[in-house]
């Protein structure tokens, strides 16, 4: 099994619904550690109710990003992780971080991307006028939210939505399909390539498609 070290900003359903599909035998994965930049994330007492070791790392603790990030990839080395599932973790991450987990780090986004990146993803879609919404479980690499997709979700817009109620939709996606992305990957049937190409094999594809 991957061993997985999940970040987490808020409350980490998310990171509940990798740990869940981690209790299965048969899932190719576990989450051994959760760390958070806020001490406050309800992220970080649903770990502890899984018995998940937990650790936060606060920006403000830091004189710069860079001894944040310094700190944060000790604590990494000393696990000595697979993969790293980004999962509510509102903070950028550098070129250097990213290069010393390349094609190991994941992230979900509530949006179709590349539509949306970054903030108020659910507002600006519906001020967009699309019909339909959803999330992507993507590799990371430097630009913002711009990694190569592993797995997608579509929900529909509704007349009158609200961010918060197209939010909650998403949500409700977000959570499986974040556990078959993390399968796929932490399987090897998906693989980013070191020139950010994404290796498919045929007999996972089918797996991504929801
Ligand atoms: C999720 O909707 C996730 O996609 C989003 O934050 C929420 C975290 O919820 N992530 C981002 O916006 C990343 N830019 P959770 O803490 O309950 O998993």
């Amino acid at each position: 099994r991957k061993r997985v070290v999940a970040f987490v900003s808020g409350g980490g359903s998310n990171m509940l619904a990798l740990a869940r599909a981690c209790e299965a035998a048969d899932y190719p994965a576990e989450i051994v550690a959760v760390f958070s930049d806020k001490p406050e994330a309800g992220g970080l007492a649903k770990a502890q109710a899984l018995r998940i070791p937990t650790r936060v790392f606060e920006r403000k603790a830091f004189g710069s990003k860079a001894e944040h990030e310094a700190a944060i990839l000790a604590a990494l080395a000393e696990i000595g992780p697979d993969l790293i599932c980004l999962a509510g973790y509102m903070r950028l991450l550098s070129g250097d971080f990213i290069r010393a987990y390349e094609g190991k780090i994941l992230n979900i986004h509530p949006s179709l991307l590349p539509l949306f990146p970054g903030l108020h993803t659910h507002q600006r879609a519906i001020d967009a006028g699309m019909k339909v919404a959803g999330c992507t479980v993507h590799f990371v690499t430097e630009g913002m939210d711009e990694g190569p997709v592993i797995a997608q979700a579509v929900v529909p817009v509704l007349i009158d939505d609200t961010a918060e109620a197209l939010a909650a939709r998403v949500l409700t996606v977000e959570h499986q399909t974040y556990a078959a992305a993390l399968k796929l990957v932490a399987s090897g049937g998906v693989t980013m390539r070191a020139d950010g190409s994404v290796e498919r094999l045929a007999s996972e594809t089918d797996a991504n498609v929801r």
